[in-house]
């Protein structure tokens, strides 16, 4: 008993950890594809290069994105919102690599969320310093999907709270192919990242790279 409680408790063991009704991290589930996302997240910046967006407040974010897939999601001073078009290319976000779309669907279908087919995938880059304040994603048109958050490199403490900004959040480590998956009755629960502490990975050095399946049409 003690046993199996604590290799589901362990992250990197593949054991799973509810975080609410509809809402799991899946231990080290992205881990037997990683090599294969890093190669294609190398392709991905080479069209669509990371960098920092500008909030509606005219801050630039201290996390450095790109997309992929059909829409991608920016910022700026008008607010947020998804486009087809990359504004700072002038071209389309690179298409969704096969193995990104096949992981986000089997993450989904694991924790429930059949026929999940996203149609965008945001990649956060942290670097030392880097954090993402509470929020909710809610720009999406429909929340009947889940969203699917893919974890690379350094470990971070991601911050998962309630429906209301206000709403204590729960503070879980997310180490290198973790995967978490909120969707349902917990679709809108803020959530955030603490600052990225200095630490080294071996395939990414000081980086932690996220990327996040959204349903966004
Ligand atoms: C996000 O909410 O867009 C990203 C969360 C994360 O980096 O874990
Ligand atoms: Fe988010």
């Amino acid at each position: 008993m003690t046993e199996d409680f604590f290799c589901d408790a362990l992250p990197g063991t593949g054991g799973r950890e509810s975080l609410g009704a509809q809402a799991v991290v899946l231990r080290g589930f992205a881990l037997p594809r990683a090599a294969e996302l890093l190669a294609d997240i190398g392709r991905i910046e080479q069209i669509s290069p990371f960098r920092h967006m500008l909030t509606p407040g005219g801050l630039p974010m201290s996390v450095a994105l790109t997309n992929c897939g059909l829409l991608g999601w920016t910022s700026d001073r008008h607010g947020y919102r998804y486009t087809r078009i990359d504004p700072q290319t002038g071209q389309p976000w690179p298409a969704m690599p096969e193995a990104f779309l096949q992981l986000a669907r089997a993450a989904a279908q694991e924790t429930g969320f059949d026929a999940f087919e996203p149609d965008a995938c945001l990649v956060n880059r942290y670097l030392p310093g880097s954090r993402l304040s509470l929020h909710q994603d809610r720009d999406e048109l429909d929340f009947s999907a889940p969203i699917v958050s893919v974890s690379l490199g350094v470990p971070a403490v991601f911050l998962f709270g309630g429906l209301r900004r206000s709403d204590k959040a729960t503070r879980i480590p997310l180490l290198h192919g973790d995967v978490v998956v909120w969707g349902g009755v917990d679709r809108l629960r803020y959530h955030g990242v603490l600052p990225l502490k200095e630490q080294q990975h071996p395939l990414l050095g000081r980086q932690r790279v996220n990327f996040t399946f959204r349903k966004a049409a």
